[in-house]
């Protein structure tokens, strides 16, 4: 089944919100992407240790934060007291962890699309897809264009996809499967998300003739990121946010 009609992104998605320009899944990294003519930003969300869903890459705080230890094991008053700027440069310190919902509502008010990567703490990846997705749901309730949900992670995926059957998915692979055409009809997504070293012309045609898009991440040179626009790659995701500009 063709489901690439359900792909109403830009181009160029700031990785992480502001690339390496501010501190990653921050809202003020997604006020930097915005600044730099980016209409879409991609940014990673797990839960706190009370269902509350945040934006973190990685299980620990360590090192992006001021604090220490498994994220999801501390409630979200607690993440909301940390520094998750001062890592980043003295301009940013004391940025908190930014809320799901903050994220949301900033993006929604700004017409930012918005690629939300399941990224969840290890162990919770079933329900961590189902309170996602349904708070997508929620969040972006007669909004124009819907956020694309993704994960490497299929056990979130399916549950996102259970939950909200609704919301474009996105298939993310650190390798290309060989069943990838299976997996992308079983998860009923809409597009493959890609590391770009895996990127060929061919295999954009195949995913493009199997009815679907392609994405790939993490494209920071800006000769490849124009070859891969070029072979017809649907979208990058870029750290480069000055050097790789939607607007050229
Ligand atoms: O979603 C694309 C990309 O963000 C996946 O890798 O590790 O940066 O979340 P990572
Ligand atoms: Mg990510």
């Amino acid at each position: 089944m063709s489901t690439s009609q359900n792909w109403p992104y830009p181009t160029h998605i700031a990785h992480r919100g502001g690339g390496r320009l501010a501190p990653e899944n921050t809202l003020a990294a997604m006020r930097v992407g915005r600044d730099h003519g980016f209409r879409m930003v991609e940014f990673d969300v797990k839960l706190s240790r009370d269902d509350i869903a945040f934006l973190l890459h990685d299980d620990d705080l360590d090192r992006t934060t001021d604090g220490k230890g498994l994220a999801g094991d501390r409630s979200f008053t607690e993440l909301a007291l940390l520094d998750a700027g001062g890592w980043h440069s003295p301009a940013y310190v004391g940025e908190p962890v930014a809320s799901f919902q903050a994220v949301a509502q900033y993006a929604i008010a700004n017409q930012i699309a918005c690629n939300v990567e399941i990224k969840p703490t290890t162990g919770r990846e079933a329900e961590t897809g189902t309170a996602i997705a349904l708070a997508a749901r929620n969040l972006w309730q007669g909004a124009t264009v819907p956020p694309l949900l993704s994960s490497f992670s299929e056990e979130s995926l399916a549950a996102a996809q259970a939950a909200a059957p609704e919301l474009p998915r996105a298939l993310l692979v650190e390798e290309i499967p060989a069943d990838w055409r299976e997996k992308l009809a079983k998860y009923e997504c809409v597009a493959l998300n890609i590391n770009q070293r895996d990127a060929t012309q061919a295999l954009i045609n195949d995913v493009h003739a199997a009815g679907y898009r392609i994405a790939a991440w993490t494209v920071n040179d800006p000769e490849r990121a124009a070859l891969l626009l070029s072979w017809g790659m649907d979208a990058i995701f870029t750290d480069e946010l000055a050097r790789i500009s939607p607007t050229a």
